[in-house]
Protein backbone atom coordinates (compact mmCIF):
# COMPACT_ATOMS: atom_id res chain seq x y z
CA UNK A 1 0.00 0.00 0.00
CA UNK A 2 1.42 3.71 -1.13
CA UNK A 3 0.61 6.34 1.11
CA UNK A 4 0.23 9.35 -0.99
CA UNK A 5 0.63 12.43 1.54
CA UNK A 6 -1.50 14.98 -0.60
CA UNK A 7 -3.33 18.41 -0.25
CA UNK A 8 -1.85 19.61 -3.72
CA UNK A 9 -2.90 19.36 -7.45
CA UNK A 10 -0.06 17.07 -7.86
CA UNK A 11 -1.08 14.56 -5.64
CA UNK A 12 -4.65 14.50 -6.97
CA UNK A 13 -3.39 14.01 -10.30
CA UNK A 14 -0.82 11.65 -9.23
CA UNK A 15 -3.40 9.38 -7.75
CA UNK A 16 -5.16 9.39 -10.36
CA UNK A 17 -2.12 7.56 -12.40
CA UNK A 18 -1.37 5.63 -9.58
CA UNK A 19 -4.99 4.25 -9.76
CA UNK A 20 -4.80 3.25 -13.55
CA UNK A 21 -1.45 1.51 -13.15
CA UNK A 22 -3.57 -0.66 -10.36
CA UNK A 23 -0.94 0.83 -7.38
CA UNK A 24 -2.94 0.42 -4.14
CA UNK A 25 -2.87 3.78 -2.60
CA UNK A 26 -4.41 5.65 0.11
CA UNK A 27 -4.48 9.15 -0.08
CA UNK A 28 -3.91 11.49 3.19
CA UNK A 29 -5.61 14.94 3.84
CA UNK A 30 -4.34 17.28 6.92
CA UNK A 31 -8.26 18.13 6.91
CA UNK A 32 -7.64 21.87 6.82
CA UNK A 33 -9.53 22.54 3.66
CA UNK A 34 -13.55 21.96 3.86
CA UNK A 35 -15.18 19.50 0.74
CA UNK A 36 -11.68 19.18 -0.39
CA UNK A 37 -12.15 18.16 -4.27
CA UNK A 38 -12.46 14.02 -4.36
CA UNK A 39 -9.29 12.01 -5.08
CA UNK A 40 -9.56 9.07 -7.35
CA UNK A 41 -8.72 7.01 -4.49
CA UNK A 42 -9.01 5.89 -1.09
CA UNK A 43 -9.07 8.80 1.14
CA UNK A 44 -8.27 9.30 4.64
CA UNK A 45 -8.46 12.79 5.96
CA UNK A 46 -6.85 14.74 9.17
CA UNK A 47 -3.65 14.54 11.27
CA UNK A 48 -2.30 11.59 12.04
CA UNK A 49 -1.59 12.65 15.78
CA UNK A 50 1.93 13.06 15.56
CA UNK A 51 5.02 10.59 14.97
CA UNK A 52 3.32 8.23 16.82
CA UNK A 53 0.49 8.46 15.25
CA UNK A 54 1.94 8.28 11.84
CA UNK A 55 3.89 5.22 12.59
CA UNK A 56 1.47 2.94 14.31
CA UNK A 57 -1.40 4.19 11.11
CA UNK A 58 1.86 3.11 8.57
CA UNK A 59 2.31 -0.35 10.47
CA UNK A 60 -1.91 -0.87 10.92
CA UNK A 61 -2.57 0.36 7.35
CA UNK A 62 0.23 -1.81 6.03
CA UNK A 63 2.13 0.65 3.98
CA UNK A 64 4.91 -0.16 1.81
CA UNK A 65 6.09 3.17 0.86
CA UNK A 66 5.49 6.62 1.55
CA UNK A 67 5.08 9.60 -1.37
CA UNK A 68 5.10 13.10 0.17
CA UNK A 69 3.28 15.14 -2.52
CA UNK A 70 2.51 18.21 0.37
CA UNK A 71 2.88 21.84 -0.71
CA UNK A 72 6.18 22.64 -0.90
CA UNK A 73 5.72 25.07 1.95
CA UNK A 74 4.19 22.36 4.71
CA UNK A 75 7.32 21.76 6.33
CA UNK A 76 6.42 19.69 9.39
CA UNK A 77 5.03 16.93 8.05
CA UNK A 78 7.64 16.83 5.23
CA UNK A 79 10.38 16.90 7.52
CA UNK A 80 8.70 14.51 10.16
CA UNK A 81 8.14 11.92 7.52
CA UNK A 82 11.24 11.87 5.43
CA UNK A 83 12.51 11.32 8.83
CA UNK A 84 10.81 8.62 10.35
CA UNK A 85 10.57 6.63 7.04
CA UNK A 86 14.99 6.96 7.00
CA UNK A 87 14.70 5.54 10.59
CA UNK A 88 12.35 3.24 9.97
CA UNK A 89 13.43 1.96 6.36
CA UNK A 90 10.20 2.70 4.46
CA UNK A 91 10.82 4.04 1.12
CA UNK A 92 10.08 7.74 0.87
CA UNK A 93 9.76 10.13 -2.24
CA UNK A 94 9.00 13.81 -1.65
CA UNK A 95 7.31 14.76 -4.77
CA UNK A 96 7.66 18.58 -5.16
CA UNK A 97 7.27 20.89 -8.21
CA UNK A 98 9.67 23.02 -9.46
CA UNK A 99 10.04 26.57 -8.18
CA UNK A 100 8.83 29.29 -10.48
CA UNK A 101 11.40 31.64 -12.14
CA UNK A 102 11.03 35.05 -13.28
CA UNK A 103 10.46 35.76 -16.63
CA UNK A 104 11.11 39.36 -18.88
CA UNK A 105 8.95 42.09 -17.24
CA UNK A 106 8.63 40.53 -14.04
CA UNK A 107 9.14 43.15 -10.90
CA UNK A 108 10.02 40.06 -8.23
CA UNK A 109 11.81 40.80 -4.99
CA UNK A 110 13.06 38.10 -3.19
CA UNK A 111 11.89 37.74 0.18
CA UNK A 112 13.60 34.99 2.42
CA UNK A 113 11.43 34.65 5.23
CA UNK A 114 8.04 36.98 6.01
CA UNK A 115 10.14 39.29 8.14
CA UNK A 116 11.49 40.88 4.82
CA UNK A 117 8.45 41.81 4.02
CA UNK A 118 7.94 44.66 6.01
CA UNK A 119 11.17 46.38 4.67
CA UNK A 120 10.71 45.59 1.51
CA UNK A 121 6.61 46.86 1.48
CA UNK A 122 6.24 50.56 2.09
CA UNK A 123 3.22 51.70 4.62
CA UNK A 124 0.06 53.01 3.34
CA UNK A 125 0.79 49.85 0.17
CA UNK A 126 -2.03 47.99 -0.58
CA UNK A 127 -0.80 44.01 -0.86
CA UNK A 128 -2.91 41.09 -1.97
CA UNK A 129 -1.54 38.02 -0.10
CA UNK A 130 -1.76 34.68 -2.26
CA UNK A 131 0.22 33.08 0.71
CA UNK A 132 -2.92 31.14 2.74
CA UNK A 133 -4.93 31.79 5.53
CA UNK A 134 -2.29 30.31 7.88
CA UNK A 135 0.44 32.73 6.77
CA UNK A 136 -1.89 35.70 7.94
CA UNK A 137 -1.14 35.23 11.17
CA UNK A 138 2.72 35.87 10.70
CA UNK A 139 1.88 38.74 8.09
CA UNK A 140 -0.23 40.48 9.05
CA UNK A 141 1.56 42.06 12.02
CA UNK A 142 4.74 42.50 9.99
CA UNK A 143 2.53 44.39 7.66
CA UNK A 144 0.45 47.10 9.88
CA UNK A 145 -0.03 49.95 8.28
CA UNK A 146 -0.66 48.72 4.76
CA UNK A 147 -4.35 47.65 3.23
CA UNK A 148 -4.25 43.98 2.89
CA UNK A 149 -6.68 41.23 0.58
CA UNK A 150 -6.15 37.78 1.83
CA UNK A 151 -7.56 35.15 -0.36
CA UNK A 152 -8.92 32.40 0.93
CA UNK A 153 -10.49 28.97 0.33
CA UNK A 154 -12.93 29.11 2.88
CA UNK A 155 -15.60 31.63 4.13
CA UNK A 156 -14.34 32.94 6.86
CA UNK A 157 -16.22 32.89 9.89
CA UNK A 158 -14.45 35.60 11.82
CA UNK A 159 -14.38 39.27 10.44
CA UNK A 160 -10.79 40.21 8.58
CA UNK A 161 -8.27 41.03 11.70
CA UNK A 162 -6.45 43.31 9.98
CA UNK A 163 -6.83 46.37 7.83
CA UNK A 164 -8.23 45.27 4.80
CA UNK A 165 -10.20 42.67 3.20
CA UNK A 166 -10.90 38.80 3.11
CA UNK A 167 -11.61 37.61 -0.63
CA UNK A 168 -12.91 33.56 -1.18
CA UNK A 169 -11.60 32.06 -3.85
CA UNK A 170 -10.70 27.74 -4.75
CA UNK A 171 -7.76 27.29 -7.13
CA UNK A 172 -6.94 27.00 -9.85
CA UNK A 173 -7.56 30.72 -11.34
CA UNK A 174 -6.21 31.22 -15.09
CA UNK A 175 -4.59 34.38 -15.79
CA UNK A 176 -7.56 35.84 -17.46
CA UNK A 177 -9.39 35.46 -13.90
CA UNK A 178 -6.22 36.38 -11.99
CA UNK A 179 -6.19 39.69 -14.54
CA UNK A 180 -9.84 40.63 -13.40
CA UNK A 181 -9.17 39.62 -9.73
CA UNK A 182 -6.19 42.54 -9.46
CA UNK A 183 -7.59 44.72 -11.91
CA UNK A 184 -10.72 44.99 -9.57
CA UNK A 185 -8.62 44.98 -6.05
CA UNK A 186 -5.47 47.24 -7.54
CA UNK A 187 -2.84 46.00 -5.25
CA UNK A 188 0.47 47.52 -5.00
CA UNK A 189 2.11 44.32 -4.03
CA UNK A 190 1.44 40.57 -4.49
CA UNK A 191 2.92 38.50 -2.06
CA UNK A 192 3.34 34.84 -2.93
CA UNK A 193 5.16 31.63 -2.27
CA UNK A 194 7.14 30.38 -4.37
CA UNK A 195 4.88 27.18 -5.20
CA UNK A 196 6.00 26.09 -8.33
CA UNK A 197 3.38 24.60 -10.69
CA UNK A 198 0.03 25.83 -11.70
CA UNK A 199 -1.02 28.59 -10.20
CA UNK A 200 1.39 30.93 -12.18
CA UNK A 201 -1.46 33.11 -13.44
CA UNK A 202 -1.26 35.39 -10.91
CA UNK A 203 2.52 36.06 -11.62
CA UNK A 204 1.83 36.44 -15.31
CA UNK A 205 -1.19 39.10 -14.55
CA UNK A 206 0.65 40.97 -11.91
CA UNK A 207 3.56 41.31 -15.19
CA UNK A 208 0.90 42.60 -17.34
CA UNK A 209 -0.59 45.25 -14.66
CA UNK A 210 2.93 46.20 -13.73
CA UNK A 211 2.50 45.30 -10.04
CA UNK A 212 5.57 44.32 -7.72
CA UNK A 213 5.80 40.82 -6.77
CA UNK A 214 6.78 39.70 -3.05
CA UNK A 215 8.87 36.26 -4.02
CA UNK A 216 8.81 34.33 -0.89
CA UNK A 217 11.54 31.40 -1.09
CA UNK A 218 10.56 28.18 -0.18
CA UNK A 219 12.45 26.45 3.16
CA UNK A 220 15.04 24.03 2.89
CA UNK A 221 13.91 20.96 1.82
CA UNK A 222 15.38 17.67 4.32
CA UNK A 223 18.62 16.02 2.75
CA UNK A 224 19.50 12.87 1.62
CA UNK A 225 15.80 11.96 -0.11
CA UNK A 226 14.16 10.57 -3.52
CA UNK A 227 13.05 13.23 -5.03
CA UNK A 228 11.36 13.92 -8.39
CA UNK A 229 9.52 17.10 -9.70
CA UNK A 230 7.43 15.07 -12.81
CA UNK A 231 4.47 12.80 -12.37
CA UNK A 232 5.95 10.40 -14.62
CA UNK A 233 9.25 10.11 -12.77
CA UNK A 234 7.01 10.15 -9.22
CA UNK A 235 4.84 7.44 -11.25
CA UNK A 236 7.91 5.57 -11.81
CA UNK A 237 9.44 5.26 -8.75
CA UNK A 238 6.02 4.28 -6.96
CA UNK A 239 5.87 1.67 -9.89
CA UNK A 240 9.62 -0.06 -8.59
CA UNK A 241 8.10 -0.08 -4.99
CA UNK A 242 5.15 -1.32 -6.34
CA UNK A 243 7.05 -4.46 -8.26
CA UNK A 244 9.49 -4.67 -4.77
CA UNK A 245 6.83 -4.87 -2.08
CA UNK A 246 3.60 -6.21 -4.03
CA UNK A 247 1.52 -3.39 -3.42
CA UNK A 248 -0.07 -3.98 -6.98
CA UNK A 249 -3.70 -4.64 -6.96
N1 LIG B 1 1.58 25.35 3.86
C1 LIG B 1 1.02 25.76 2.73
O1 LIG B 1 1.32 26.86 2.20
C2 LIG B 1 0.00 24.90 2.02
C3 LIG B 1 -0.58 25.37 0.83
C4 LIG B 1 -1.50 24.54 0.15
C5 LIG B 1 -1.81 23.30 0.65
N2 LIG B 1 -1.23 22.87 1.80
C6 LIG B 1 -1.58 21.53 2.28
O2 LIG B 1 -2.22 21.66 3.54
C7 LIG B 1 -1.77 20.64 4.44
C8 LIG B 1 -1.37 21.27 5.75
O3 LIG B 1 -0.32 22.20 5.49
P1 LIG B 1 0.56 22.76 6.71
O4 LIG B 1 1.50 23.76 6.14
O5 LIG B 1 -0.36 23.12 7.84
O6 LIG B 1 1.36 21.42 7.11
P2 LIG B 1 2.49 21.20 8.18
O7 LIG B 1 2.65 22.42 9.02
O8 LIG B 1 3.69 20.67 7.51
O9 LIG B 1 1.87 20.01 9.07
C9 LIG B 1 1.13 20.26 10.25
C10 LIG B 1 0.40 19.01 10.66
O10 LIG B 1 -0.69 18.77 9.78
C11 LIG B 1 -0.85 17.36 9.59
N3 LIG B 1 -0.69 17.09 8.16
C12 LIG B 1 -0.11 17.87 7.21
N4 LIG B 1 -0.25 17.34 6.00
C13 LIG B 1 -0.93 16.18 6.17
C14 LIG B 1 -1.42 15.19 5.29
N5 LIG B 1 -1.23 15.28 3.96
N6 LIG B 1 -2.10 14.13 5.82
C15 LIG B 1 -2.30 14.04 7.17
N7 LIG B 1 -1.89 14.96 8.04
C16 LIG B 1 -1.22 16.03 7.56
C17 LIG B 1 0.16 16.68 10.49
O11 LIG B 1 -0.52 16.48 11.71
P3 LIG B 1 -0.17 15.27 12.73
O12 LIG B 1 1.04 15.71 13.47
O13 LIG B 1 -1.39 15.16 13.59
O14 LIG B 1 0.06 14.04 11.90
C18 LIG B 1 1.23 17.74 10.61
O15 LIG B 1 2.01 17.60 11.77
C19 LIG B 1 -0.63 19.89 3.75
O16 LIG B 1 -1.07 18.59 3.49
C20 LIG B 1 -0.33 20.68 2.49
O17 LIG B 1 -0.07 19.86 1.37
C21 LIG B 1 -0.34 23.65 2.50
Amino acid sequence: MILLLAGTTEARNLAGHLAQSGLRTIASLAGVTQNPIDYPVETRIGGFGGEVGFLDYVRSAGVTAVIDATHPFATRITERTARLCQEHDIPYLRYERAPWRSRQGDTWHDATSYEALSDMIPEGATVFLATGRQSLEDIGPLLSGRRLICRVVDEPSEPFPYEGEWLVGRPPFSEAEEMKILEAFRPDWLVVKNAGGGGRGKLDAARNLGISVAMIARPPAPDGVDRREQLLDALEWAEMQGMKTGAMI
